[in-house]
């Protein structure tokens, strides 16, 4: 049997290794390449990350020996595929300290993970009840609330920020009644890297009987989280973001949680019995998993999150807050720079301006000199709202960056300021 299978086999406890990002960074082969005559240096993780050696392999040891229909055949491929897939789920689940694998549903990501919660929560939702986000929001778990704001005039409530990013924890309070049937936050902000105290959000949420929602789509990469620990009633996030590929992604929901929800999508595999008459569902997780979903992409999936999860995640978060507070630091000393997002706890991401210059031509000029990044509203058009601007140019940090892919960025942006000014 190939190695994909058998790293599947066993969930075993690893020895922790010691952080070492030469040695993380040379696993990604995407970063040795030049962009013309300058080395690639990526800062555009917060959109999506690159993809270390083990997990390209996988893909291809997928498709040139293993493709197979899940959940279907009796034959050995499929078999085989199926078992990858099963161990893939188990693999999250110990990440993410689920207490069951069947908690852990597989999704096309983030954005179909709060979708298919939000339509299914939707369902029993009454004109009144009461659904509160936050001011940190991507649009992603903006928009599928407001459908029930449309459909069944549910009231969507906002927790506000202050001017560093940070949310006001006392108005949360306020804002909280027993009408409140769902919280729906981001564990870190997207466009500015705010860390959310969502441990003490779950559970003032939880005195008023309200449902929680962990968006984890901008933390898992940064940091371990414990959905046990956070008591959270759902976590969802991306794959792509996490060293995998795109296209797939994770809900976790609590078991007494998910029994009660009514399916998202119909289909095969998410059925028990089928007659004209009347379907009766499959159990979980398959009562959420229509149709044939991204085998490879759900096995890309526990293959990164099991290389994740042998580092000592203490040390990469140490590792990036360093990085981060090196390159804020760096920054200031350029003429003219205004950041967005100050709050006390954040990770990963740096977001500002330039006095007078546009982002998109700062972004252009950055990416003519081998540095990318992303300009713009970062789908967060609220925030870009609250600050009075179109957006801001952001670089976003994982594990593999170095000190000296800050410096080329500073030297790059120091470059293109002049260009333009
Ligand atoms: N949500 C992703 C980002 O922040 C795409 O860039």
């Amino acid at each position: 049997m190939n190695y994909l299978f058998t790293s599947f086999i066993f969930v075993e406890k690893l020895e922790k290794m010691t952080f070492d990002v030469d040695k993380i960074r040379a696993q990604f082969p995407i970063l040795k390449q030049s962009m013309g005559k300058y080395p690639l240096v990526y800062l555009d993780n917060g959109a999506t990350t690159q993809k270390p050696q083990i997990v390209i392999d996988a893909i291809t040891a997928y498709y040139t020996s293993e493709n197979s229909n899940i959940h279907r055949g009796v034959h050995t491929l499929s078999q085989n595929a199926t078992t990858a897939y099963e161990e893939a789920r188990s693999l999250i689940q110990n990440h993410i300290n689920a207490s069951k694998s069947y908690e852990c549903i597989f999704t096309k990501g983030t954005t179909d993970s709060i979708n298919l919660v939000a339509h299914s929560i939707g369902k029993t939702i009454q004109a009144g009840d009461e659904i509160i986000i936050s001011a940190l929001e991507h649009h992603s778990n903006i928009v599928p609330w407001q459908f029930l704001v449309e459909e069944k005039g549910a009231i969507l409530k906002v927790i506000p920020m202050n001017s560093k990013g940070e949310l006001d924890m006392n108005v949360y309070a306020e804002l909280l009644t027993d009408k409140t049937k769902i919280v729906a936050v981001t564990q870190v902000s997207n466009a500015l890297g705010t860390i959310n105290p969502i441990k003490e959000m779950v559970k003032k949420a939880h005195k008023v009987g309200a449902l929680f929602l962990v968006d984890a789509a901008q933390s898992l990469q940064h940091f371990s989280v414990d959905v046990q620990d956070l008591d959270c009633d759902f976590m969802v996030f991306s794959g792509h973001k996490l060293f995998a590929p795109t296209g797939v992604g994770m809900l976790y929901g609590k078991e007494s949680v998910l029994k009660e929800l009514p399916p998202y999508q119909g289909g095969g595999d998410m059925i028990k019995t089928v007659t004209f008459e009347k379907t009766t569902y499959n159990e979980l997780p398959h009562k959420f998993e229509a149709g044939t979903p991204n085998i490879v992409g759900g096995i890309g999936l526990g293959v990164a999150i099991k290389w994740l999860s042998e580092l000592n995640l203490t040390e990469v978060q140490k590792y990036e807050d360093d990085l981060l507070n090196y390159a804020t630091v760096e920054i200031l000393k350029l003429e003219g720079i205004k950041l967005y997002g100050t709050a006390e706890h954040k990770s990963g991401v740096l977001s500002f301006l330039v006095d007078g210059l546009h982002p998109y031509d700062v972004g252009t000029l950055l990416n003519q000199q081998g540095v990318a990044v992303r300009t713009g509203h970062h789908c967060t058009q609220p925030i870009m709202d609250f600050y009075q601007i179109p957006g801001t140019i952001r670089a976003s940090f994982s594990l593999y960056n170095t000190k000296a892919d800050v410096d080329a960025f500073i030297k790059a942006l120091n470059r293109a300021i002049n260009m333009l000014k």
